[in-house]
């Protein structure tokens, strides 16, 4: 089973749980942290063994998750369940960085990901968990990405899983993977909150793993995120990363992750945190700004479906990564968002509407003066730009007018009949 130098922690009241307990949340209502004793490491040689590792052409570490199992997961080879996740590029941002106003900006594209997001790394991990524990079955509620993640991992290791999804409130790449991947699809008349709170009701009555961001093991493995874009900057530590906020799990993810390199020793301190939502899905940011208690958003709204999320289950640790960082959270309006993602496709790279919130909230907290222009700042691409044609095509047709989006960059697609003639006067050559 897991080994026992780890336990799991609520984050609200402390409480301690035996790592081989099958729970997602603490007796107060609490969500739980996967606790692990680093008195018992040493930082210099693991981070030789990492290195040692880099660039391994087969086998289990050859994964970008797994790489770092030492801080991912105690499990035996036979239990884990990959797909050589992770190993994502960091990209300059070339002409997005100019438009930002930063000149050391740089994107790590989860996008690139074996299902395009990166859920994956959280996958490899909670898939694997649920093999220690055994599961049959694995569910998640979701906006679209980690459905099609969990589908594809069960897919591979054997199991069976089932999907709680908005209705028609997920982009059809998405949708399209979860079922291709075999998920038993359910769509919910209702938001990803409701899919969210009917799914764990579910997995305690039917005795069925839930592989969303709640379970702690899913965290463990985002963790690499943040592991992998430290050893692609040689461990020189970077001012801020930019990161969008949905469920809040991957912000959270982040926050463990650099709290434990630094008391590592690994990390010589802990470069800031700023989490980005969308203006119509914001609780932690109206949190953060107005010095109130957390209060769920009833009706969230945005075009970038992926966090169109009111009640985001891991905002405490998300608010503790922030703390933890002395970062900030920022949001960010629909034309922002898709302005930002124009950009960020026009300068070759690309990425689904979620994930510009990195950009536009970067080029926002730029503009502020938070966020210094010569700094170096690491922005997290989510998703891959695949995931959501419609709303790439309904900004550049100019058609996201009942959003309020106006196609400020739109490069409209010309139709023109099949004559040189009509093709020069499109080019403006004569
Ligand atoms: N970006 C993308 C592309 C996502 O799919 C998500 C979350 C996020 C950002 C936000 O990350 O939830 O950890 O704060 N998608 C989840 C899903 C909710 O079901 O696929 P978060």
């Amino acid at each position: 089973m897991i080994k026992t130098d780890s336990c799991l922690q609520c984050v609200r009241c402390a409480r301690t749980y035996d790592i081989g307990e099958l729970r997602y949340t603490c007796d107060c209502g609490g969500i739980l942290d996967v606790k692990r004793d680093l008195s018992r490491i040493d930082g210099i040689r693991l981070k030789a063994l990492w290195e040692e590792r880099w660039g391994m052409k087969r086998g289990i570490e050859a994964s970008g998750v797994w790489r770092y199992r030492e801080l991912i997961l105690d499990a035996p080879d036979d239990k884990i369940v990959t797909r050589q996740e992770g190993n994502t590029r960091l990209y300059p941002a070339g002409s997005a960085g100019v438009w930002a106003g930063l000149s050391r900006l740089y994107f790590k594209h989860e996008g690139e990901n074996p299902t395009g997001s990166f859920k994956d790394r959280g996958m490899t991990c909670g898939a694997s968990a649920a093999r220690l524990f055994n599961a049959k079955t694995v569910a998640c509620a979701s906006t679209g990405n980690t459905s099609a993640s969990m589908a594809s991992y069960a897919a591979v290791s054997g199991m069976k899983s089932v999907i709680f999804i908005p209705e028609g409130k997920i982009a059809y790449g998405k949708l399209a993977q979860a079922l291709a991947y075999g998920g038993k699809t359910l769509q919910i008349e209702g938001n990803f909150d409701d899919a969210m709170t009917l799914v764990q009701e579910v997995c305690r009555e039917l005795g069925i793993y839930l592989l969303n961001s709640i379970n702690p093991f899913r965290i463990e493995g985002q963790k690499a995120i943040a592991f992998e874009t430290l050893q692609q900057l040689d461990w020189q530590v970077p001012d801020w990363f930019v990161i969008p906020g949905g469920n809040l799990g991957n912000s959270s993810a982040l926050g463990k992750a650099l709290l434990e390199l630094h008391e590592l020793g690994i990390l010589s301190r802990i470069p800031k945190i700023a989490v980005i939502q969308a203006a119509g899905a914001n609780p932690l940011y109206t949190m953060w700004t107005q010095h109130t208690p957390f209060k769920a958003v009833k009706k969230p709204e945005t075009i970038a479906t992926a966090i169109k999320i009111g009640n985001p289950v891991s905002w405490e640790k998300s608010l503790r990564a922030v703390t933890w960082s002395k970062g900030t959270v920022e949001q960010v309006t629909e034309q922002e968002i898709m302005d930002a993602k124009a950009k960020l496709d026009a300068a070759g790279i690309g990425a689904e509407p979620a994930s510009c919130c990195s950009l536009a909230g970067a080029k926002k907290l730029a503009d502020k003066g938070v966020i210094a222009s010569g700094e170096t700042v690491i922005g997290i691409l989510t998703g891959n730009i695949l995931k959501d044609p419609d709303a790439v095509i309904g900004y550049h047709k100019d058609t996201l007018g009942s959003h309020g989006i106006k196609g400020t960059f739109a490069n409209k697609p010309v139709q023109i009949p099949p004559t040189l003639d009509a093709v020069k006067k499109a080019l403006g050559v004569s």
